[in-house]
């Protein structure tokens, strides 16, 4: 029962992914907008909305896409509880495996400048950081 899954996600997994958020990521958003966040991936590439399992505990997830032309991967966490256990390596691992399948070429992702570990994390998965000015534009809501 020690044993690691990695699925896609689930309808039921809504309160076990909503918790984890909230645990993990300091500016973490309010519940209901993690829900709208967890609302607005399903209607869109849903598979690749990935989460990690050991029985009935989720204990990671990873949100990625691919637009045609690169990847995207958001929301990879682990529970504090399992981290430095190969976790956030498996998601990875499966997110890329399952956008080379799409015939993506090339997986990007962002990191807070000063979120160090993680940037630790995803060099030790062969990341490597590249000078870019990162821009962004709220769109209109459509929610
Ligand atoms: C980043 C995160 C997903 C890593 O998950 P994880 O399951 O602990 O990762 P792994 O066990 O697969 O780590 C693989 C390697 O990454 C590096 N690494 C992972 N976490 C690290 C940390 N906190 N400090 C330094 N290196 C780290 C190590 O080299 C590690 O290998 P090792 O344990 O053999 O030394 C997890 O720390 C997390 O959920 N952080 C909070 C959420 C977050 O900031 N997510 C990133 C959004 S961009």
């Amino acid at each position: 029962m020690n044993e690691i899954t990695i699925r896609s996600y689930d309808e039921s997994d809504e309160e076990q992914v909503v918790e984890l958020w909230r645990e993990v990521f300091p500016d973490s958003p309010a519940h209901n907008i993690s829900q709208e966040d967890i609302r607005r991936k399903l209607a869109v590439q849903r598979e690749l909305f990935l989460v990690a399992c050991r029985g009935d505990e989720l204990v990671g997830t990873a949100v990625a896409g691919y637009d045609g032309h690169r990847g995207w991967v958001y929301y990879v966490a682990t529970s504090p509880r399992f981290q430095r256990q190969g976790i956030g390596s498996m998601l990875m691992h499966r997110v890329e495996s399952d956008l080379a399948d799409m015939g993506c070429p090339k997986l990007n992702l962002q990191v807070r400048a000063s979120n160090h570990e993680v940037v630790t994390f995803y060099k030790s998965l062969g990341y490597q950081v590249e000078e870019r000015v990162s821009m962004g534009k709220l769109l209109k809501d459509h929610s």
